[in-house]
């Protein structure tokens, strides 16, 4: 059998410990899990770890010549689009000036590079949107990533591929950030009420999905550009309230809002999410149903309403 030596970065967010976990699944992959933290967040014994922050340039030079991989993903970023209004220069260093590193130390060890990008690239004009589809962020966070995105084609590495996604809903252990669903559903469960978007759209993707997707696209060795999402574009009022619904929990509590309601609100692309065909057509990707997603996850938080 030949076996990958997979490095995954940032191995301790949401989509990196639902990767390594997929990954670890299977004996053709031997999985070294970095991240910053000096252990990893979440169990699993079946793969190495190693601390690593990506923009320390030495470090990763050193971690790339001790595991030699050859198929890196990066999963590490600065994923907050306030964080990356805040802090401009952590967001450059870590989603734009890093990814050149990593983009580097691929060719010197000639490993595959998926670089992992949003649909926040685009302006949210026209969604949803393929592959073939031209940037054009309109905030901080997507300019930062488009350049990322531009590392990884400009650095000569000969087999890469930029894995796009949207709205990525799930959980994991102690993650440092939340996401919409997990949100929406600890707000109701509280009994508070909620203020949320019905002009933006998205095509939300849950996050096991896009995990096996990603592994797919690493087993069929594939190069290029991929959109891995959901299927549905619904605005994010409405993925509230299908939560509320899958969940059994109060939808009076949710109360639509226009993006221009929040006054000082970075702007964020109104209607994005992607179009998924050359997923589904070349990497077999096959994502569940919105409702299909919550339910999985409603399993793994246990928040289903139990049936009489
Ligand atoms: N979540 C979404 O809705 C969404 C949508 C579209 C695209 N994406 C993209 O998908 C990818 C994965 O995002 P995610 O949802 O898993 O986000 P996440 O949960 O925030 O994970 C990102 C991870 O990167 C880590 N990180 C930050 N700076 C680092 C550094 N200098 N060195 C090493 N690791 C570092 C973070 O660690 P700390 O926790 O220690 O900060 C965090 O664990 C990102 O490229 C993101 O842009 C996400």
């Amino acid at each position: 059998m030949l076996y990958n030596r997979v490095l995954v970065t940032g191995a301790n967010g949401l989509l990196g410990q639902a990767l390594v976990r997929r990954l670890s699944r299977f004996p053709e992959y031997d999985v070294l899990a970095t991240a910053r933290d000096d252990s990893p967040r979440f169990e699993d014994a079946s793969c190495g770890y190693a601390p690593l922050d990506v923009t320390d340039g030495e470090a990763v030079h050193r971690t790339f010549q001790d595991f030699t991989p050859n198929v890196v993903v990066n999963c590490a970023a600065v994923s907050s689009v306030t964080d990356c209004a805040d802090d401009r220069e952590r967001c450059w260093t870590v989603n734009a000036a890093a990814v050149e590193t990593l983009a580097h130390e691929c060719r010197q060890v000639g490993a595959r590079l998926v670089h992992l990008s949003t649909d926040f690239v685009f302006d949210g004009e026209d969604g949803p949107y393929d592959e073939s589809a031209r940037p054009d962020p309109v905030n901080y966070y997507g300019r930062s990533k488009l350049a990322g995105e531009n590392a990884v084609r400009a650095s000569g590495l000969g087999s890469w591929a930029i894995v796009r996604t949207v709205l990525v809903y799930g959980t994991g252990r102690d993650l440092s950030r939340s996401n919409l669903v997990l949100w929406v559903t600890e707000s109701l469960r509280r009994g508070e009420t909620i203020q949320v978007v019905d002009d933006q759209y998205r095509t939300p993707t849950y996050v096991l999905d896009l995990a096996t997707g990603i592994e797919r696209l690493i087993h069929f060795e594939k190069d290029g550009v991929y959109h891995l999402s959901g299927r549905e574009f619904v605005s994010v009022y409405d993925i509230a309230q299908t939560v509320a619904d899958v969940y059994g929990l109060d939808d009076s509590l949710i109360e639509p809002v226009p993006s221009n309601h929040f006054e000082d609100a970075i702007e964020r692309p109104l209607r994005t999410g992607f179009i998924i065909l050359k997923g589904e057509t070349e990497l077999g990707y096959s994502p569940r149903s919105l409702r299909e997603g919550l339910r999985a996850l409603g399993r793994e938080i246990d928040v289903l309403p139990t049936t009489g």
